[in-house]
């Protein structure tokens, strides 16, 4: 079996030590304390009235059609948890040549973060960095209120917001978990039906809170942003900058000879089926973890400055009954409880057979799978991430 974590492919990684791949201390993924007091002191910041609309007892963000993850509470806990779980897997919070960077105090350094979230990376940079200035950027205004001097928040819509900032004017820019996420509805693009009953009726029966029913719509003729949004991380670069990119692939693997992850986590392969069709109906190429490489050289990198390190998490833990373990399955299951909009308004599914699949996930990932190989056949089912980074010259 394989540890929870490993690399494939045959670009080795860097050395675990040293100045040139000095790793950024981390807390403990499963150090609930940490997560708390970050909580409990910080919290959402309030969406304004017209900008959200309620779906299923959770917040969306009403500003733009085209992100579709929840803006509440819940969803700043799930991406901070998520956080801990990479900073333990990559480990520290970032790969690459980033503190030669950082640390040269030559001249002011500038760091940013692309969709930032709650900003927890972001702020976790600034404090490592204090003469850095962080600047983390996001359409919601999810970020944890902080006291630095050398972090800011903005709310900027990527990539086409992106043009406020100079060419040339950052040394290291940051993306995480933004693949699935940026995506631009065409213009005069036509509007379809959100949600699907599990009768198969269309309904309209999710009224938001300001009464109009426009969180029902959405439109299946976006186009993918994530490339552009590379175009204008290395316009925004200066030379010997670097471009630090943590995305997960949509895709499942089998460890274990013989068996399918179709055959060991029958809810999870069918979910992630879903999710895939869900995220190629909004216009997300789901295909693109794959084409990554030359994503970047089209937005200008060159190949040959390219690194990239691959890490596989195992879907059931280990000691599913651990800390980490369970922690990990909420991480998974509350992932997908954020993703249930995306997924019904496509159309791919109804409600019932979605609240179905997800009880049958959460039994999955806690080791108490129903499939071929027994309760822990989620131990076979890898999930694939890359972490990239490449300076720009
Ligand atoms: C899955 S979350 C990842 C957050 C953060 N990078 C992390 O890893 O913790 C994606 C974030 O991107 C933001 N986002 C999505 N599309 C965006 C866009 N076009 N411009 C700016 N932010 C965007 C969302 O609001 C959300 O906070």
């Amino acid at each position: 079996m394989p540890s929870m974590t490993y690399e494939y492919g045959s670009d080795e990684p860097p050395e675990a030590s040293g100045s040139r791949y000095g790793y950024a201390p981390y807390p403990n993924a499963s150090d609930d304390d940490e997560i708390e007091s970050r909580h409990s002191a910080l919290g959402v910041n309030e969406l304004a009235d017209g900008e959200y609309f309620v779906e299923a007892e959770r917040t969306y963000n009403n500003t733009t059609w085209v992100y579709r993850l929840p803006a509440d509470q819940e969803e700043v806990i799930r991406q901070d948890r998520q956080h801990y779980i990479m900073l333990a897997a990559l480990p520290g919070l970032y790969r690459g040549p980033v503190e030669d960077i950082l640390s040269d105090r030559s001249r002011h350094r500038r760091l940013l973060d692309i969709g930032c979230g709650t900003g927890i990376w972001t702020q976790e940079m600034a404090e490592l960095f204090p003469h850095v200035d962080c600047i983390g950027i996001d359409l919601m205004p999810l970020q944890h209120d902080h006291q630095m001097r050398n972090c800011t928040f903005m709310r900027v819509f990527a990539p086409t917001g992106l043009k406020i900032f100079g060419d040339n004017s950052f040394d290291v820019i940051h993306l995480r978990q933004m693949l699935h996420a940026v995506c631009r509805k065409a213009s005069a693009s036509p509007l379809t039906p959100l949600i699907r009953s599990s009768t198969g009726m269309e309904t309209n029966a999710h009224a938001s809170p300001t009464g109009s029913n426009r969180s029902l719509w959405v439109s299946p003729l976006q186009t993918n942003e994530y490339p552009a949004v590379l175009r204008e991380a290395h316009r925004m670069l200066r030379p010997g900058g670097l471009i630090l990119i943590h995305e997960p692939q949509l895709q499942l693997h089998s460890a274990w000879e013989g068996l399918t992850h179709v055959d060991l986590t029958p809810c999870l392969a069918k979910m992630m089926d879903l999710l895939r069709g869900a995220q190629q109906f909004r216009g997300i190429d789901v295909e693109l973890f794959s084409g990554m490489d030359s994503v970047l050289v089209d937005a200008g990198f060159q190949s040959d400055a390219i690194d990239v390190y691959y890490h596989y998490r195992q879907v059931c833990a280990e000691d599913p009954a651990s800390e980490d373990g369970q922690n990990q399955a909420i991480n998974i299951v509350s992932y997908l409880h954020a993703a249930r909009l995306i997924i019904l308004e496509s159309g791919v599914t109804d409600e019932d057979t979605f609240d179905e699949l997800l009880a049958g996930v959460s039994e999955e990932v806690c080791g108490r799978s129903n499939g071929r190989a027994g309760p822990l056949g989620g131990q076979g089912v890898l999930s694939p991430w890359g972490y990239w980074w490449a300076m720009k010259r």
